[in-house]
């Protein structure tokens, strides 16, 4: 079925296969290489839509055109996939502060394609310690009517970000974590540009603090020095010294310099107390970082495998829904590809069975009884995909795989997520968080941090949608050391055991279903990556039972809306990066929806 040409499909070392290359970067495992150069040559930037892209040595896709050339630096210094998601994280950590942090967490899928291994890290904001099941459903509410779950000390999960650093680097890097900072040092300290999307963000600043003008002590560091009092425009220069100096400490001291006797626990949580939070200097003490099994689904579409990130991601378990259900009734609707009124409308129907999933079973598998293997049943998956009508639309109650269990069951600048390639073709999927734009507009001044909202991931309040519209259920209510469900979704897919294709987004929900389409226009359209990631796309998330359509699919509104669908315009289906694997190199692309630029050497 697949109409992919393109795709590697061999078993020789990557390097090996484009143009004769003879590379002669990866160190040894356990290699320690020298301090990276401040200098970067020739980087190449993802060029525009439609211009062939091809890379030989290595490859990142991150939203932020610095954080891809850091990735490409320590690449180029004989770091490999995971040296390079080390400085790839913490450059985003500078360059889309609103977007993700030390103050945040994240996963990150790291596939070693010489050995065949494949393991998940959650560094994912947990539930601190204070905060029980009716946590917030018995705080009063705050004088202006905000959220508390959303803005303000008690939004803020305790921060996993620096721990998952640090035990990537421990199992997998091989270049000293001293060198592994320093583009983000450089970054903070010599500042970078102000793009259309950093303005958009600091624009939610300011309606926030117009319309709560409670939150305006709250937010007041994050306004003055990264919004710089809303009086910024496009290619103003951001610098922050004291991240930088923080990241150095970092840099020297590992671990010690967040956890440790000398760390800033006792500083982080008095300022999360001082705006009505519970963290106490333990919950970061305590926190841990868990090593997770990926969720491996051979034949997930065609003969690709799928290595999928498992709960507390919702999106492991839908895209391989998803897939599954699309690859199953492809065939009997023509094999539509994408663009189509009956691909797009088979694809809809197939996203609302997986979200009434979501929204039914899905929560932190360590707190309570997940169905995974029900879930990912193909025989499930397909009779489900068969009550797919191509003339009407299912009914709300009937969506979801395997049913059951009540429900009532979805915007988004606070995710980030990258993706590295490298010349072994290890390969590493990596999304990071702090949730809502600038996250819980509470930051640590002495060290440049904001901290996360993720607190909002959580079934907050019994039957409330959270931050994204999004319904889920009471297994997602917060509980000491539990992880909020997450719609983070790193992605890879193997085809003979190689890396062909990885994805993943930012986007709350719209992670879900923007990863799925730029994969399936990959293997199933044979689309580049570039114009994969490019494509208009669509959303639903079951409910609200609305379908939202980018302008570039609005030609088939009518035709969607005869079939029954309520159909809406939306400005963008989540932010996705990809590699795609050829056989005559990488083609990293970032999505031109966030103005980010890929680079590669
Ligand atoms: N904070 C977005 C997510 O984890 O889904």
């Amino acid at each position: 079925m697949s109409h992919t040409t393109s795709i590697l499909i061999a078993s020789l070392p990557l390097a090996a296969l484009i143009h004769g290359c003879t590379s002669s970067i990866s160190a040894a495992p356990g290699d320690r290489g020298s301090k990276v150069s401040p200098a970067v040559a020739a980087v190449t930037d993802a060029p525009a839509t439609g211009t062939r892209v091809r890379h030989a040595n290595g490859a990142v896709a991150a939203d932020s055109k610095t954080a891809s050339e850091a990735g490409v630096e320590i690449l180029r210094a004989g770091g490999n996939a995971v040296d390079a998601a080390i400085a790839t994280s913490l450059t985003l950590s500078v360059t889309r502060p609103y977007s993700c942090g030390i103050g945040g967490g994240g996963f990150m899928l790291i596939f070693v394609e010489a050995t065949g291994e494949s393991r998940a890290l959650d560094f994912r904001e947990t539930c601190p310690k204070h905060v029980g099941l009716d946590f917030y459903a018995k705080l009063a509410a705050p004088a202006s009517g905000y959220d508390p779950s959303l803005y303000g000390g008690r939004a803020v999960g305790i921060p996993g970000q620096l721990p998952g650093m640090i035990a990537a680097h421990e199992a997998f890097g091989t270049m000293p974590l001293e060198a592994l900072v320093a583009p983000a040092v450089r970054a903070a300290r010599t500042g970078f540009a102000v793009d259309a999307d950093y303005l958009a963000a600091v624009e939610k600043v300011r309606s926030l603090r117009k319309a709560h003008p409670d939150l305006r002590p709250t937010s007041r560091w994050v306004w003055d020095n990264l919004c710089h009092r809303g009086a910024i425009e496009i290619g103003d220069i951001i610098r922050q010294p004291e991240l930088a100096e923080y990241l150095e400490k970092f840099g020297r001291e590992g671990i010690a310099a967040w956890s440790g006797p000398d760390g800033i626990a006792a500083l982080l949580t008095g300022v999360d107390r001082a705006f009505d939070g519970v963290l106490r200097p333990e919950d970061i003490q305590d926190y841990e970082v868990v090593w997770r099994t990926p969720l491996v689904v051979e034949n997930v579409f065609d003969d690709y495998e799928a290595l999928l990130m498992p709960p507390p991601s919702s999106g492991g378990i839908a895209i391989a829904q998803v897939l599954a259900m699309m690859e199953h009734r492809l065939p009997s609707a023509g094999d539509p590809l994408p663009g189509s009124a009956a691909y797009s409308h088979l694809m809809a129907e197939s996203m609302r069975h997986a979200f009434a999933d979501r929204a039914r079973h899905l929560a932190d598998a360590d707190f309570v009884d997940v169905p995974v293997e029900r879930l990912l049943d193909r025989e499930s998956i397909k009779r489900a995909a068969d009550r797919i009508d191509f003339e009407d639309v299912l009914a709300t109650d009937s969506c979801g795989v395997i049913g059951g269990g009540p429900a009532d069951a979805l915007r988004d600048s606070g995710t980030s997520h990258f993706s590295v390639i490298d010349s072994r073709g290890m390969t590493v999927a990596c999304t990071l968080t702090i949730n809502g734009a600038f996250g819980s507009l509470v930051a640590v001044p002495e060290i440049g941090v904001i901290l996360n909202n993720e607190m909002n991931d959580f079934t907050t309040i019994p039957g409330e949608s959270n931050l994204f519209g999004l319904k889920q259920s009471d297994r997602n209510l917060p509980e000491p050391g539990k992880r909020p469900l997450s719609s983070m979704s790193p992605t890879i897919l193997l085809k003979n055991g190689r890396t062909s294709v990885t994805a993943g987004a930012s986007g709350g929900p719209r992670i879900i279903t923007g990863t799925i389409q730029v994969l399936l226009a990959v293997i199933h359209g044979g689309k580049s990556g570039r114009d994969a990631v490019d494509a208009p796309r669509l959303h639903h998330q079951w409910k609200p039972e609305i379908l939202r359509l980018e302008a570039g699919l609005l030609e088939l509104r009518p035709d969607l809306e005869a079939t029954g669908h309520v159909v809406e315009e939306t400005g963008g289906v989540g932010v996705v990066q990809a590699i795609v694997v050829h056989e005559d190199g990488l083609e990293p692309a970032s999505d031109p929806r966030k103005g980010g630029s890929a680079a590669g050497w």
